[in-house]
Order: C-alpha cells, then sequence, then structure tokens
C-alpha cells in the first residue's frame, strides 16, 4: 500500500481546521494529514496539536514566522519525504479544495503524473467570488500559460498530488517562489522533468470563514513567473532569434542598397532594373547566411557538423515561412476582409513562430 499524506499550510484557519480534518477523516480518505501553521496567532496550531494528540495519522509542524505559502509546502514536503510518504497532496485549509475530490487526486496521481484539481477543465468551476477574483486568476492563468508554457489547463492550482518520484528529481531548496507562485513554479518544475499531468474537475468554492491571504501577494507572484520566463531556455532562443531576425533585416537592407550604389557606378553599360535584381539576390545570399550562420552559433549553439545539411532545412523552414506568411495574408485581407494591416501583422506573427519552432524543433535539434 502506497503512502499518502495530505499537506495543509494554515495561517489563522481557526475556525476551518478542524472541521476540515473531521471532513477528510469521516471520508475516510486513505492518507495522512500534515499541518503546517506559521505560528497563527489565532491558535490553529494548538487546534492540530490536540487533535494530534488523539490521531496517530495527523501531524503538525510547527514554524515559529509566517513566511509564505511557497515556504510552508517546501517544509512540509521535506517532512513527508523523509517520513518515507510516495503521494504528497497539497491543500488549502478553507474548504476551497473540496474533500471528495481527494480520492480521485490520490487515484490519478502516479510515478511519473502530477494530478491537478483543476478549476479549469470541463466540469470544473469556481463559486462565490468577486468579480475581480474571476479576473485576477484567469489574468494569471493566461499569462502564465502563455510566458511559460505549461502543458495544464489550470496552472495556478492549488490542489494537487505530487509523487516522491518528482520531489527527488528537483531541488526543493532552489525553488524561487516563496508565496503563491509556487504552484506554478512546481508545475514548470515538473514538466522540465518529463512529468505529466492529468487534471480532475474540482468546484472550487470561496472560502465562508476566515480570510484570504492573497492580497498584496499578486505583485509578488506576478515579478517570480516573470523571472521564471526569463529564466527560460525557450524564451531566451525566441529573443535571441527575434534579435537575429530584426539584424538581418537591416543587413539584408545595407547590402542592397550598398551592392546597387556600387553596381550602378561600376557598370555603366548595364540597365538599371538589372542591378536592382542582382543587388537584391546578393543581398538575399548574405542576409540568410549571416541569418542562419548567427542563429547556429548564438539562438541554438549548434555542434552539428553537418553544416550543409543544416542549412538545407534552415532554407526549407524559410521556404515554409514564406508560404505561411502569403497564406496567412491571404486569408486575412481577401476572406475575412479584414485590413492589411491585420493581414501583415498576423503573417508575420504566424511565420514567425513558424520558423523559430520549425529550426528549434527540426533545423537544429539536438541529437
Ligand atoms: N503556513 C502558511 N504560511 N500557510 C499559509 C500562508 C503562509 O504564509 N499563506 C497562506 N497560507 C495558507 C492558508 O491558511 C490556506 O490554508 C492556504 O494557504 C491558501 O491560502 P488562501 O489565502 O486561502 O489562498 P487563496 O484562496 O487566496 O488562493 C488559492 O487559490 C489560488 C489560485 O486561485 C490557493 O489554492 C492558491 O494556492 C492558489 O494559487
Ligand atoms: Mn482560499
Amino acid at each position: 500500500m502506497q503512502k499518502t499524506l495530505i499537506i495543509i499550510p494554515t495561517y489563522n484557519e481557526k475556525e476551518n481546521i478542524e472541521r476540515l480534518i473531521k471532513k477528510i477523516r469521516s471520508l475516510s480518505v486513505p492518507a495522512d494529514i500534515l499541518v503546517v501553521d506559521d505560528n497563527s496567532p489565532d491558535g490553529t496550531g494548538e487546534i492540530v496539536k490536540r487533535l494530534a494528540k488523539s490521531d496517530k495519522s495527523i501531524h503538525l509542524l510547527h514554524r515559529e514566522e509566517k513566511a509564505g505559502l511557497g515556504k510552508a509546502y517546501v517544509a512540509g514536503f521535506k517532512w513527508g519525504m523523509k517520513e518515507g510518504y510516495q503521494k504528497l497532496i497539497s491543500m488549502d485549509a478553507d474548504f476551497s479544495h473540496p474533500p471528495e475530490a481527494l480520492k480521485n487526486l490520490i487515484k490519478l496521481c502516479d510515478a511519473q503524473t502530477v494530478a491537478i484539481g483543476s478549476r479549469y477543465t470541463k466540469g470544473g468551476k469556481i463559486t462565490g467570488w468577486k468579480w475581480h477574483r474571476y479576473i485576477n486568476s484567469s489574468g494569471a492563468n493566461f499569462a502564465t500559460k502563455t510566458l511559460l508554457r505549461i502543458r495544464a489547463k489550470d496552472v495556478t492550482a492549488g490542489f494537487k498530488c505530487y509523487p516522491v518520484e518528482f520531489l527527488q528529481a528537483i531541488d526543493l531548496d532552489t525553488i524561487q517562489a516563496a508565496g503563491y507562485a509556487f504552484q506554478v513554479e512546481m508545475l514548470l518544475l515538473a514538466q522540465n522533468a518529463g512529468f505529466k499531468f492529468r487534471e480532475t474537475p474540482i468546484v472550487f468554492a470561496d472560502r465562508t470563514a476566515g480570510e484570504s491571504k492573497i492580497q498584496g501577494e499578486l505583485k509578488k507572484s506576478a515579478q517570480v513567473v516573470f523571472t521564471l520566463a526569463k529564466q527560460d531556455k525557450t524564451n531566451r532562443q525566441f529573443i535571441k532569434f527575434l534579435l537575429v531576425g530584426a539584424i538581418n533585416t537591416g543587413v539584408d537592407y545595407l547590402v542592397y542598397y550598398g551592392m546597387r550604389f556600387l553596381l550602378d557606378l561600376l557598370l555603366t553599360s548595364v540597365g538599371f532594373q538589372t542591378i536592382r535584381q542582382v543587388a537584391k539576390a546578393f543581398s538575399f545570399i548574405v542576409s540568410a547566411s549571416s541569418n542562419y550562420t548567427m542563429n547556429r552559433i548564438w539562438t541554438f549553439r549548434s555542434k552539428n557538423r553537418n553544416v550543409a545539411g543544416e542549412a538545407g532545412k534552415f532554407f526549407v523552414v524559410a521556404l515554409g515561412g514564406l508560404t505561411i506568411n502569403s497564406i496567412v495574408f491571404y486569408l486575412i485581407t481577401a476572406q475575412l476582409h479584414w485590413r492589411d494591416i491585420w493581414g501583415l501583422l498576423f503573417a508575420t506573427a504566424a511565420a514567425t513562430l513558424w520558423n523559430f519552432f520549425g529550426n528549434k524543433k527540426w533545423t537544429f535539434k539536438k541529437t
């Protein structure tokens, strides 16, 4: 039988914690409970201490001061790993995470999979929130997904089951988020370590007792997500790819005008149209080669010896990019009848994304 631990961080949850623990016990969820209390002034810790006396499956981890949700979880995970638990669940104390979903969450979680109690998957929802919390939460989810490309629907979820294999695969001491961004950082670490996600819908009901501690933490959490995005390798490569593209557009123009000027000076008997074509062909060759070379060396740091093959692939991807560019432009302007500017913008964006991922996943794929 696999041992499971439910970790519940608390700060001033005296109206909730005893009811929640009793509820979990009444559902006979096959798991022990660890409450990580940051010395709550309202006496939450004392309540748990009393409950732990008469029930050996209930534990209290007391911490001297309020150090944030993330720090509390790290302490809880370390405790649970030392005690030999194989599945470790994170859960709020305030009934927003329905105890009825625990059994399912445990079932979905395995050695390769982090299970998520999800508000943003089919069947999941949120009740009782004021409108601004909806905006905050869906905004945070959207921004986080775009910036970090985490392949889960609810990336800020707090109700999750982690296999100990994952916790062993990472270094808990290097986690950067002390507070709420911890939830996001854990999913990013799991995805990067090759773990899968499975989501089970939950109805997240706003707390009816006590207070949320999330106010005032939003800015800090956003900063952490931004820092994580800056550290992300794909994001850094994408920025470099854009820069290289911009630089070589400049190279293209410079070489074109330079060549046109020179040829015009030297070849007095050749027509201007021909000079233009030659200059354009020349500037294309120079800027395309330098584009390829800079991406090879700087953006993707390729060590592939087969430079000709690699350059060929780069060219094929670029041809695909050109095709996409004109198809998207055609669809938006001729089919949707939107303004040209939108056609240009979406066509460039689509082609750029195609070129970037085509080169990352094919041309410069690490073998
Ligand atoms: N030990 C400890 N230390 N516990 C804390 C701390 C802290 O500094 N801050 C918050 N907690 C506890 C609370 O007592 C509660 O049990 C749990 O962490 C969640 O805190 P809430 O204040 O109720 O969070 P929320 O409802 O605003 O946020 C929930 O939803 C977010 C997504 O919308 C949480 O599940 C978040 O993790 C989640 O990201
Ligand atoms: Mn809450």
